[in-house]
């Protein structure tokens, strides 16, 4: 455990003041001991995975801000469960704290195929389901058959894909208080024996469609939830706000949905930016936008 640790090394916005107390968790065993621990200590806590989706206070997290990573990667019990092995369905177990890049990486050197939509977003596997995080057309939830969780008081369960509620950016754990809520281990994916040369491809044609359309500098992706039928970029783009800055936090030139980071904003810009993003939006289309991203420390 360290004390007085910066966030903003943690996030991908690059912003965040201190957390109170740090801890890197790299195995089930290490995120149980933390949890005990901050149980004894009646410390609140957060869990941060790959800090992608997630603005953190210029004051910091006054708590007990425990990050899992698992960079020992692993695919635990992978089995085939159906099918002839050309078109297997296959059962793969894997950690929270792996990062969804590296998984996806992985499933295309096994010849599974099921991942190739999560191409580019960033973040490790425990966030990605967490938020069921994904893209226009697809989200993580599609490909979990169960996740193996941790209750606060110290309980280890296996629950089925059923049992997340997932939804659009959406799933059960989000909706606990931070306090009573279970920690994603791990979890089984569903996925198939694929074509390895046509993952591939749509790998590629993935990153190239991201490294186009989306802002290269630190960002939190979007920070709005798309809307029934509309999106988000799109609306904030007709309205003329790409571009706008508060301090060094501006709304993306590429995509109307993404605040970059220039290099020294502040939470307190980037809270600005989406409060001014909100008022707009609500006073020109009459529509009350709400934040995909999270805040800790507010
Ligand atoms: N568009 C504009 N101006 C903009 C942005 C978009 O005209 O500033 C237009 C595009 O040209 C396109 C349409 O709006 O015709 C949709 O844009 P895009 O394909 O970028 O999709 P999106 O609905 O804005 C969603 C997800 C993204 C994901 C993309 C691609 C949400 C809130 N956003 O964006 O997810 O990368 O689809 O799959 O669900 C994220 O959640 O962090 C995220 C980045």
């Amino acid at each position: 455990m360290k004390e007085n640790v910066p966030l903003k090394d943690f996030t991908t916005f690059h912003i965040g003041g201190p957390a109170r107390y740090f801890f890197i968790a790299e195995s089930e065993e290490e995120i149980s001991k933390a949890i005990k621990a901050a149980k004894n200590l009646n410390l609140p806590y957060f869990i941060l995975g790959g800090g992608s989706n997630v603005l953190v206070s210029d004051g910091g997290f006054s708590g007990f801000a425990i990050k899992i990573q698992d960079s020992r990667f692993k695919i635990q019990d992978f089995k085939i469960e159906a099918g002839s092995p050309a078109n297997a369905s296959v059962a793969l177990r894997a950690g929270a704290g792996i990062s969804l890049q590296v998984l996806v990486q992985e499933a295309v050197k096994a010849g599974l195929s099921g991942l190739e939509q999560a191409t580019g977003i960033p973040g490790t596997l425990g966030g990605a389901i967490y938020g069921n995080a994904g893209g226009r057309y697809w989200a993580m939830g599609e490909v979990v058959k169960s996740i193996r969780i941790l209750w606060p008081d110290g309980k280890i369960e296996e629950k089925s894909r059923d049992w997340m509620g997932f939804g659009y950016r959406e799933s059960k754990l989000k909706k606990f208080p931070m306090s009573e809520r279970p920690i994603i281990l791990s979890a089984v994916l569903k996925l198939k024996a694929g074509n390895p040369d046509e993952i591939k491809k749509i790998i590629a044609e993935k990153t190239a469609g991201r490294e186009q359309k989306l802002p290269k500098e630190p960002s939190a992706g979007c920070i709005f939830k798309n809307l029934e039928n509309a999106s988000v970029g799109q609306l904030v783009d007709s309205l003329g706000l790409k571009g706008k800055c508060v301090g060094g936090a501006c709304i993306s030139n590429l995509h109307g949905n993404f605040i970059i980071n220039k290099g020294n904003a502040t939470a307190k810009d980037v809270k600005e930016l989406i409060e001014l993003i909100k008022k707009t939006v609500k006073k020109e289309k009459g529509i009350e936008l709400e934040e995909e991203i999270q805040y800790l420390g507010f």
